[in-house]
C-alpha cells in the first residue's frame, strides 16, 4: 500500500460517540450501556474515547449519569496500557468549575471546555456571551492544568451558524488564540451544524498558520450535514493537521442546534485512511460490530454507509461459513 504522500503518517483519532453520540438521543441510554460501548470502542483500538459531560443536568440529561459512567469504567481505565501500549484517554466535557470538580471526582485525567465562534450559539450552549464564556473557562483552564490534567477547547460553529449565518474567520482565530493563551493544549474547530466545505477548511488553516498556531495543536470535528465531513477531515489532514475527531457510526448532533446531525463517522474515516496507507490503530471489524450492536439499542440503522456495507459483508460470510 502506497502513503498518500500528502496525508500524516499516522492519525490520532479523537472519538466522540459517546458524548457526541449520545448527547443528542432522544431516549437516555443506561450509564451500563454507555460504559460497554466505551470498553468496545477501546477494544476496537481507539485509545482516546470522549466518554460524558459533566453539565448542568436539567441541560442535557441524556448525560447525567457522567459519575455511574465512569464509575463503571474504572477497571478499564485502571489498564493505561491496554491498547498497542498506547495510554488511554477517557476525557469529558467540563462547561465550569463545578463540572471540573465533579470530573475531578470521578479521577477523570482529560476535560474539555467548549466555546463558541458566535454570539447566538454561546447564548444557546452555555447560557452566557461569547466573551463571557471565555471569561469563565480561565478559572477552569487553570485549575484543570494546575493539577496536571490534559486541557482540549472546542470552538463551535467555525464554518456557518443556524441564526448568524457566515462566520469570520477572524472571530474563529481570536476565539482560539484566547482558549491557547489560557492554557489549552489544543483547540478542536468544530462544524457543529456540518455546512463547511473544502475551500473554506483549507482558509481557515491557512488563518490559523498566519496567526502563529501550530497545526499540532489543531484538532478537527466534523458533522456530516451535507455529507462533506470526510472531505474535510481528509483536506484538514493535507493541511498538517494530525488529530481528528469521529463518532463510530455516525451518531452525533448537538441538542442546542437542531440543524446539527450526526458526526463524521470513524469507520469512514478509517475505511479512507487504510486506503491511503495512514495508520490509525484500529480493527475497523470490531468497530463496526460495536456500531451495530449500539445501533440495536438506540433502534435505528448507522447512518455510514461503510457500517452498512462491512455489517452486510460479515453477516454474508457468517451465513456462507
Ligand atoms: P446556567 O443555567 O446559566 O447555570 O447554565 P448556572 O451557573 O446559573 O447554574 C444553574 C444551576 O445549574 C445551579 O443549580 C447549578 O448548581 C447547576 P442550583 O444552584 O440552581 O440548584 N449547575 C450544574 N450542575 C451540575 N453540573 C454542572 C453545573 N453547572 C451549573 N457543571 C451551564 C450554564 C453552562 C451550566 C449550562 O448552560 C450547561 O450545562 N450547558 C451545557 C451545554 C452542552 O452540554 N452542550 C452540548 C455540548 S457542546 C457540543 O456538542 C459541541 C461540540 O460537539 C463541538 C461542535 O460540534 O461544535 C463540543
Ligand atoms: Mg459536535
Amino acid at each position: 500500500m502506497h502513503r498518500r504522500p500528502d496525508l500524516p503518517a499516522a492519525v490520532r483519532i479523537w472519538e466522540v460517540a459517546p458524548r457526541d453520540g449520545l448527547q443528542n438521543e432522544p431516549s437516555v441510554v443506561p450509564a451500563r450501556v454507555k460504559a460497554e460501548l466505551v470498553a468496545r470502542l477501546v477494544g476496537a483500538g481507539l485509545t482516546t474515547v470522549e466518554t460524558s459531560s459533566f453539565v448542568d443536568p436539567a441541560w442535557v440529561p441524556q448525560l447525567a449519569d457522567a459519575e455511574e459512567v465512569f464509575s463503571l469504567l474504572e477497571p478499564l481505565r485502571a489498564t493505561p496500557d491496554h491498547v498497542h501500549g498506547a495510554a488511554l484517554h477517557f476525557p469529558a466535557l467540563v462547561p465550569n468549575l463545578r463540572g471540573l470538580e465533579r470530573a475531578v471526582s470521578s479521577g477523570v485525567r482529560d476535560v474539555c471546555v467548549f466555546a463558541s465562534a458566535t454570539e447566538t450559539f454561546a447564548w444557546k450552549n452555555l447560557n452566557r456571551s461569547r466573551d463571557e464564556v471565555l471569561e469563565r473557562f480561565v478559572p477552569v483552564v487553570t485549575e484543570a492544568k494546575a493539577r496536571g490534567l490534559g486541557v482540549r477547547a472546542y470552538v463551535s460553529m467555525c464554518f456557518g451558524d443556524p441564526w448568524e449565518g457566515p462566520v469570520e474567520e477572524a472571530d474563529v482565530v481570536s476565539v482560539c488564540e484566547r482558549l491557547l493563551e489560557m492554557g489549552a493544549d489544543e483547540v478542536s474547530l468544530g462544524d457543529t451544524i456540518g455546512v463547511a466545505t473544502t475551500g473554506q477548511v483549507v482558509d481557515m488553516l491557512d488563518a490559523l498558520a498566519r496567526a502563529g498556531v501550530p497545526a499540532r495543536r489543531i484538532a478537527v470535528h466534523f458533522h456530516d450535514t451535507y455529507g462533506q465531513a470526510l472531505a474535510n477531515t481528509l483536506t484538514a489532514l493535507s493541511c498538517g493537521i494530525t488529530t481528528v475527531d469521529a463518532s463510530a457510526g455516525g451518531i452525533g448532533g448537538c441538542p442546542f442546534a437542531k440543524s446539527a446531525t450526526g458526526n463524521l463517522a470513524t469507520e469512514d474515516l478509517c475505511w479512507a485512511l487504510a486506503g491511503a496507507g495512514v495508520s490509525t490503530g484500529v480493527d475497523l471489524d470490531r468497530l463496526v460490530e460495536t456500531s451495530v450492536w449500539m445501533a440495536e439499542r438506540l433502534g435505528r440503522p448507522s447512518p455510514s454507509k461503510v457500517v452498512r456495507v462491512l455489517a452486510q459483508r460479515s453477516q454474508g460470510t457468517r451465513s456462507e461459513q
